[in-house]
């Protein structure tokens, strides 16, 4: 059997300036999921967020596009837009009213030949971001030319598909939760697509899902998982939550069928996709420096169960510290992820720590070997 080892030295996990590399070597040029497409609608129809260092926004233009910008005036840098909404024909900056077309032209600009002479349109547009929809998840690339382009980063995902529209009401927003990690962000991820821990570490809420009854398989740089407890069949869930989640009665979309579609999706290198029979999540990793890392979690549900909550609704963080009990008494195992996660970190600088053999198989640690591979493409050491 080959051996499977760490390609990560440990200062890859706390060191400032490595982070500051990954930011601008990696996150300045990844996609990240902005919103569904149900927000932009109709023309002047916009949706603006933070991705790191980035503030951007995505609009539907009058031609019925769908373009992304940076969220700087090119006067004296304001944000243009908040929150989501409609603009109208223009995007007016709030400071001193420079307008821009939604196409991101400058269009217009208070007393310029008094105070200006002139300023040139072509020159002062808004600076474009790029855009792609994928069944209806709209996602934003701080880049206009990033190193993946779109169809390919999401290339061949069909294959490994989800029933879920979000062109219609069978689903409907049902809140967003950030989850507070003092965590490197490749901590977090390795530890998300490692399927040895599942069955150990989450037995209590996830199940017996041992390294032979789980796969992740790798799709360009993304990874996708299914569980495989029935027979081998390919699963989205794992007996365990179906029997929870069908034991307290969450409602199931209407026509969902289990069998054909994967449980996590994690698109390299800040987006993880949960879709399952009761509803859709979307999870945005934000690594905010070297040791810390939040994740902001949407989720959806069977259309009528939620309505209650606005899109881009925040609820109070959640911390470990701020835990009653024990994490592994939880209940979740999310926050169980989080214990670990916190127990690896604070021990990476220790002179002691070092990483021994990985486990190899598609349902044990073999991803985690991937994953580091294509990290080493963006950030060599
Ligand atoms: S900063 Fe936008 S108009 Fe001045
Ligand atoms: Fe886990």
């Amino acid at each position: 059997m080959t051996e499977l080892r760490q390609l990560l030295p440990p200062k890859m996990y706390t060191d400032p300036a490595w982070f500051e590399r990954e930011r601008r070597e990696l996150f300045d040029q990844s996609w990240t999921f902005a919103c569904t497409e149900a927000e932009l609608n109709n023309a002047g129809d916009f949706h603006s967020f933070r991705f790191l260092d980035h503030s951007l926004f995505v609009v539907r233009t009058s031609s019925g596009e769908l373009r992304a910008f940076h969220n700087i005036c090119r006067h004296r840098g304001c944000e243009v837009l908040e929150g989501t909404g409609n603009t109208g024909e223009v995007i007016v900056c709030p400071y001193h009213r420079w307008a821009y077309r939604l196409d991101g032209r400058l269009r217009a600009l208070p007393f310029e030949e008094e105070a200006f002479g002139h300023v040139d349109r072509a020159s002062h547009g808004l600076v474009e971001a790029s855009v792609g929809v994928y069944r209806g998840l709209v996602f934003v690339n701080p880049e206009l030319a990033p190193r993946d382009r779109f169809d390919d980063w999401i290339a061949n995902m069909d294959d490994h598909a989800w029933p879920h529209r979000f062109n219609d009401d069978s689903l409907a927003f049902a809140g967003e939760i950030t989850y507070e990690m003092r965590c490197n962000w490749k901590i977090f991820y390795e530890n998300a697509i490692d399927g040895y821990h599942l069955g150990y570490l989450h037995d209590k809420t996830l199940g017996t899902v041992y390294p032979d009854r789980n796969v992740w398989d790798l799709v360009g740089r993304n990874h996708v998982r299914y569980s495989t407890e029935r027979n081998g069949e390919r699963r989205s869930n794992t007996l365990l939550s179906v029997d929870s989640a069908d034991g307290i009665g969450a409602p199931r979309l209407h026509g969902d069928n289990e069998a054909t579609y994967p449980g996590v999706v994690m698109l390299f290198p800040l987006t993880i996709l949960s879709p399952s029979p009761w509803g859709f999540y979307v999870s945005l990793l934000q690594p905010i420096d070297a040791e810390r890392t939040n994740m902001r979690t949407m989720s959806w549900a069977p259309g009528g169960t939620g309505g209650r909550f606005k899109f881009g609704e925040r609820s109070k963080p959640v911390r470990l510290d701020d835990l009653d009990g024990h994490p592994l008494d939880s209940g979740n195992f999310q926050i169980e992820d989080m214990w670990i996660v916190e127990k690896i970190q604070r021990n990476l600088r220790s002179p002691k720590f070092a990483v021994g053999p990985l486990a190899v198989g598609d349902g044990a640690e073999t991803p985690i070997g991937q994953f580091q591979e294509q990290l080493l493409e963006f950030v060599p050491l």
